[in-house]
């Protein structure tokens, strides 16, 4: 699918140059495709010199041992010719590579695998790499000190990529620049249940081993990637209009508040519908899992069935923490940020949903969750649309000063042209990237007020303004 135009990256070349044990023989035509898209914030997250169309993962997982192996086929577009290309992976062991049936060499460096296909790519060569790989996946740790990747649960394992957790377990494209659709087929031993993404398409059960294929035709960008691996009961039902669901829930998840919360998926669903516009996706649910504890502590909108992964006491799902999550499926899942730093895209329009349920619910009104949030000092740490780090991708300017950028576009836009651009702006890159000048001109475009001074003022301003 189309990625982000890529920022001129120098190419770092990598320590150990393939050519050195290759003989030389292709060294000397097209360069190496970059080791990440020159993502500001994360500028080694996903690669230069080709877009990912498909990934299909072909897996076996034991619980046991933790153990993960299988194929992974990347399909994909050379974006520009090269002779050499890196996928994202984080630990494992690739035990083959080959690119279009041919066997490739290959390099591992950090968490880039760089792979040299026997002849080199030419601009708009389609192209499938098949990697071999195995290993006990692991739990990375983030810069601001939370955990992504693959989590081992007492039952089996669930992997959350945000956001670049998904190299953990397959290799990758890893940035939301590059959004594909993906085929997802993990075997696990008969009695244990995988869920993933998009919509189940069949299982087979051979040898005491269960293969669920998990079919995902909407584009999805790889942080948004996920299986759940264990004991789950399953709710299949459908909304009022029509949505099919498939909820996998923990059965330790026995709280009446979870259950409680569960419950009014669909209805949530279908209310965020008629402010955001057509529910996206083809289907939707929940994946309701226990981690050691410790461990998670954070939802996460896995795309059309976002994750709740509790890891501690009961409720493992919040009845705010599903809408917010419901929010993502259209800020952050269909329309998705072109790079990190336009993370206030998810979060501030998420921070905002959650806003106007409280408020539908009859609780606190938008008026005052706004008055808040601009009272709390942790909200003007820094600009939403400048995180100075990645440590601070998820910090809480990102949150509520994001959703403060929305209650002022209202009040400037006013109601009508503010309503509009909530239903609209998702439809406007359907299954797509954008970026916040994207927003911007968007917005723009609603209204005759000049919007300029206040997105100066409130997207990128460092001082906190005088008032709301
Ligand atoms: N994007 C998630 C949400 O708000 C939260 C999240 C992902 C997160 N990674 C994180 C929160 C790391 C804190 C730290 O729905
Ligand atoms: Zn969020």
């Amino acid at each position: 699918m189309p990625a982000l135009a890529r920022a001129a990256m120098p190419v770092l070349l990598l320590a150990c140059c393939l050519s050195c044990s290759s003989g030389g023989a292709v060294a000397s035509g097209a360069p190496d495709g970059a080791p990440g898209v020159g993502d500001r914030l994360l500028p080694e997250a996903g690669n230069g010199g080709y877009d990912v169309s498909h990934y299909g993962l072909d897996l076996s997982y034991d619980p046991v041992g933790g153990r993960l192996s299988g194929t992974a086929v990347v399909s994909a577009t050379a974006t520009q010719s090269v002779s050499r290309f890196d996928l994202d992976l984080s630990g494992l062991t690739v035990g083959a590579v080959t690119v279009d049936g041919r066997p490739a060499k290959f390099r591992r460096f950090g968490t880039e695998l760089t792979v040299q296909p026997a002849r080199q790519l030419t601009r708009g060569d389609r192209f499938q790499a098949t990697v071999t790989y195995a290993g006990v996946p692991q739990l990375l740790t983030d810069a601001d000190g939370s955990h992504e990747g693959w989590f081992r649960t007492d039952d089996g394992a669930l992997a959350l990529g945000e956001p670049v957790g998904s190299m953990a377990w397959f290799p990758g494209n890893d940035h939301p620049s590059d959004k594909a659709a993906y085929d997802i087929t993990v075997s696990v031993p008969a009695g244990l249940s995988v869920v993933s993404n998009g919509e189940l398409a069949g299982t087979t059960t051979a040898g005491g081993r269960t293969a669920f294929h998990w079919r995902v035709t909407a584009p999805m960008a790889t942080y948004l990637a996920t299986v759940g691996i264990g004991h789950y009961d399953v709710t299949r039902g459908r909304t009022r209009s029509g949505v099919p669901l498939y909820e996998a829930v923990d059965p330790r998840s026995d709280d009446p508040r979870t259950a409680a919360a569960v419950k009014r998926l669909p209805e949530i669903l279908d209310w965020e519908s008629t402010l955001f516009g057509p529910y996206p996706f083809a289907s939707s649910g929940v994946v309701v899992d226990h981690l050691p504890r410790g461990l998670g502590g954070y939802a996460l909108e896995t795309q059309n069935r976002p994750s709740f992964p509790g890891d501690s006491g009961p409720p493992a799902v919040q009845l705010d923490t599903l809408v917010h999550e419901l929010s993502h499926q259209w800020f952050g899942d269909w329309v998705t940020p072109a790079s990190w730093q336009d993370i206030w895209l998810n979060e501030g329009f998420a921070t905002y949903a959650e806003w106007l349920w409280t408020q539908h619910e009859g609780g606190t009104s938008v008026d005052r969750s706004a008055a808040d949030a601009f009272a709390a000092e942790a909200t003007w740490a820094f600009p939403p649309a400048a995180p100075p780090s990645a440590a601070e991708l998820f910090a809480a300017p990102v949150y509520s000063r994001g959703a403060l950028v929305l209650y002022e576009l209202r009040r400037a836009m006013g109601d009508r042209a503010f309503s509009t651009l909530l239903r609209t702006w998702p439809a406007a890159h359907a299954g797509g990237t954008a970026d916040t000048a994207d927003f911007t001109a968007f917005a723009q475009r609603l209204t005759t007020h000049d919007l300029t001074p206040l997105l100066r003022t409130w997207l990128y301003g460092k001082a906190k303004p005088a008032h709301l």
